[in-house]
């Protein structure tokens, strides 16, 4: 069976084609980063326009490098939120004119549930775990009973951690996206120079709040200064407060659950020093954790065509008239 996915949820264009669960036959993502640095971050207008402009070229070359004709595709999956909306609608509206052009099922895929799935990819999971997302938009903490069978357990109140990452890095004038940039730089620093608040770690429930946390950073810094001998270190230690908070609540969930393995998506979990305290605490607590390669954590459209893929085995697809979501509740 081949799945025809495609994202254009933020500011890449991706069209991926993916054949059955596991083989993906080609999956091409589109960066538009240069374009939007110059900003400091993503400008929704140039996004949606850059993606009316690409999508056309991109789905032309998935199919080559896939080896497959447009009648050889079995389902189009789509993202239809949350995210941009303008960008949102450019991928939605192209995915529907295929579908019935095609004359080929539509599927309407959560962005979110998309990076959370993502780790099926690569990977053998059982049932039940626990996923955490962290990406640019959201954080949010997920159990997995089943494919395309979740429940939320917590989210952020404000800030997405990767938004934290970028702020900072703007802030900083250090560069766009900021959460690379940062990881680069405090690759060298004292973990925990300066002890940065840890907020909501210690309440009863899965949520986060990293508005906070910025504040603090940026009162310390408009107090201390820095400098570059001590910017790996203060870095550094905003770097560990945040996988402090991420990986102390997602184990907690896990625990509070009875769950043996947890899975951590979207861009964040590509951050190496995320990965090796998940990985130390997980260890401790006898737990499973799973990490996608860093090419599948960041916005790529084979985590659609998969997500895709599994509600259509279990008989559900999408109709013609389905919409775009800036905001989507997690159903
Ligand atoms: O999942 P993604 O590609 O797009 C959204 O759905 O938001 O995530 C992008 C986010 C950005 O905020 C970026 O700074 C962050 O992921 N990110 C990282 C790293 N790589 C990307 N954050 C921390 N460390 C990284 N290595
Ligand atoms: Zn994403």
């Amino acid at each position: 069976m081949i799945t025809l996915g495609i994202d254009t949820s933020c500011d890449d264009t991706s069209v991926s084609v993916l054949e059955d669960d596991k083989k993906i036959r080609s999956n091409i993502v589109s960066s538009q980063v240069d374009l939007h640095r110059f900003f400091g971050g993503i400008v929704p207008e140039i996004a949606s326009r850059k993606h009316v402009e690409l999508i056309d070229g991109i789905y032309d070359n998935v199919l080559k490098e896939a080896g497959v004709l447009s009648q050889d595709i079995d389902l189009v999956s789509v993202t239809n939120g949350p995210g941009l909306i303008g960008s949102i609608l450019a991928g939605l509206c192209f995915a529907k004119g295929l579908s019935f052009a095609l004359e080929k099922p539509l599927i309407a895929v959560n962005h979110i549930e998309a990076h959370a799935m993502s780790i099926f990819l690569e990977n053998e999971v059982d049932f039940p775990f626990i996923a955490l997302v962290v990406s640019g938009g959201h954080t949010i903490i997920l159990l997995f009973e089943d494919y395309c069978h979740f429940k939320v357990l917590g989210s952020t109140r404000d800030d997405a951690a990767g938004e934290a990452f970028d702020k900072i890095a703007k802030y900083l004038k250090i560069g766009y996206p900021g959460g690379q940039i940062i990881e680069d730089i405090a690759r060298k620093g004292v973990k925990d120079y300066v002890m940065f608040p840890r907020p909501m770690k210690e309440e009863a429930n899965y949520d986060f709040s990293f508005s906070g946390l910025k504040t603090s950073f940026v009162n310390y810094i408009k107090k201390n200064g820095f400098s570059d001998v001590n910017l790996a270190h203060i870095l550094s230690s905003f770097q560990e407060a945040i996988c402090d908070l991420l990986s102390y609540k997602t184990i907690k969930a896990a625990k509070d659950y009875g769950v043996e393995r947890v899975v951590v998506g979207g861009g964040v979990s590509a951050n190496n020093r995320l990965r090796e305290i998940f990985s130390e605490r997980c260890t401790q607590e006898h737990l499973d954790v799973l990490f996608s390669s860093p090419h599948f954590c960041t916005d790529n459209a084979a985590m659609i065509a998969i997500t895709g893929y599994y509600y259509f085995q279990r008989g559900i697809t999408s109709s013609l008239d389905v919409k775009g979501y800036s905001r989507m509740a997690m159903a």
